[in-house]
């Protein structure tokens, strides 16, 4: 087969590293990539929110399947156009794409089918949304409707906080269209989590659950991030809570999808918090997570294309998704200042020479400059390790961590650790 992966980034670099394993995969190709992906795969200068240019291309070279990385082509309709010229695309078509592209559409749709979520108001007017803040209990969580890039969620133990959120997203407009709505939602405390299932629209076929870590310093503290590390499987998970995410949230989720005419092909993934009462839906993504796609592929046993395919074939009722035994931990090095401002364009040292066994490099922003590699983004690279436990994990990808460097990078030393308590 050849295989088109859409993306740029650390997660996209997970896929075409596991799908290049696969037995059945003869070509992969990425769109547009970065330097460590061209390294992999065969990278073509096309944006992946070039829908046209995308379907020019996958019909030209005749791509057997096509995978997508991230959300933006996902709600934009990619799968649909594709589709309707008769390619192979694995991700939800843009009905269903709805799920992770309108946070009202989600809330509403988990409020009618009783799937467990935080309480929430939705609004249209700027007046109405601050009259409800003013008279509402602190803390509250505020986000604009539609995608945000990871940047449209204010949590606000203040009012001033709310009022100021409420001001940029309806007013400011800082996440244009995206912010003609909001929602407001309860503050849930809890042990975050993220469960990746594939779903052929009615079955489906759960990955290793992973732990992500948001923010930017040690300990959980500072900015929100797209994602400073990851791990998995996380021990948070214990057999009756992940009864209790599949029955109550994961099946129902397919269910009411089908149900209202959005049957959802591809991966449904659900960042939940475990509270108290029980496993909580924080957010929808219609996508692979990153970096947690990044633990999530190497530590699995089973082949993804064979997995994508049956599911296209309405084939996952059977099919048995195994994990190597152990633990995968992942550290995602950055560029100084992120995620606020940044430089690039720094020479990254450390790269050449062999690797630890069981250790893998994942690029994210990076890109060639005279064929040396260069820093070219926020989140550079990720190291991922994999072991018989996650301490070994951890330990491992750390070794590798220390041997590469660029001017200001900078990664959390704490990636696992939360894990690691628990255990
Ligand atoms: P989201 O992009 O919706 O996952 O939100 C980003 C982050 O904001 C989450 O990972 C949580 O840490 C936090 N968050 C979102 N919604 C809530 C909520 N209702 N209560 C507490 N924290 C939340
Ligand atoms: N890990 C967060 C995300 O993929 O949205």
């Amino acid at each position: 087969m050849r295989v088109l992966i859409i993306g740029s980034g650390g997660r996209e670099h997970a896929l075409v590293w596991k799908v290049k394993r696969s037995a059945l995969v003869k070509k992969v190709y990425c769109a547009p990539g970065n330097y460590g992906i061209s390294c992999d795969a065969l990278c073509i200068d096309i944006p992946a929110h070039d829908i046209k240019r995308l379907l020019a291309f996958a019909v030209k070279e005749k791509i057997d399947l096509t995978i997508v990385g991230p959300e933006q082509p996902l709600v934009a309709g990619l799968v649909d156009e594709f589709e309707a010229n008769g390619l192979a695309i694995f991700g939800p078509n843009q009905r269903a794409a709805e799920l992770e592209g309108s946070k009202a559409f989600a809330k509403e749709l988990m409020a009618r089918h009783k799937i467990p979520s935080a309480e929430f108001r939705i609004f249209t007017a700027l007046e109405e949304a601050q009259n409800y803040v003013n008279s509402a209990r602190m803390p509250l969580v505020i986000k604009a409707d539609g995608l945000a890039a990871g940047k449209g969620v204010y949590v606000c133990t203040e009012k001033v906080q709310a009022l100021i959120a409420l001001h940029q997203i309806m007013e400011s407009r800082v996440f244009g269209q995206a912010g003609s709505r909001v929602v407001i939602e309860e503050f849930l405390t809890g042990e975050e989590l993220s469960v990746l299932a594939l779903s052929d629209g009615e079955n489906l076929v759960y990955l290793a659950p992973a732990q992500d870590h948001k923010r930017i310093f040690d300990g959980d503290l500072g900015a929100n991030t797209g994602g400073m590390g990851a791990y998995a499987p996380t021990p948070f998970l214990d057999e009756e809570t992940f009864r209790r995410i599949r029955t109550e949230i994961m099946e129902p989720t397919i269910r009411a999808m089908a149900r209202e005419d959005r049957p959802y092909r591809g991966v449904l993934y659900a960042g939940l918090i475990l509270t108290s009462e029980g496993p909580r839906v924080l957010e929808y993504n219609c996508r692979f997570g990153d970096p947690e796609t990044q633990v999530i592929l190497p530590l699995a046993a089973s082949d993804l294309v064979e997995a994508i395919m049956a599911c296209r074939a309405g084939g996952l009722a059977n099919f048995q998704w195994r994990n190597h035994a152990g633990a995968a931990a992942g550290v995602v090095i950055a560029s100084g200042g992120y995620p606020e401002r940044y430089t690039t364009g720094h020479p990254i040292v450390g790269l050449e020479g062999p690797l630890e066994k069981d250790v893998v490099i994942f690029h994210s922003g990076t890109k060639a400059a005279e064929g040396h590699p260069v820093t070219a983004g926020g989140r550079v690279l990720t190291v991922t390790a994999w072991a018989p436990d996650l301490e070994a994990a951890i330990a491992r990808a750390y070794r590798t961590v220390g041997k590469l460097t660029f001017d200001g990078a900078y990664y959390r030393r704490d990636i696992g650790a939360r894990g690691l308590r628990k255990r």
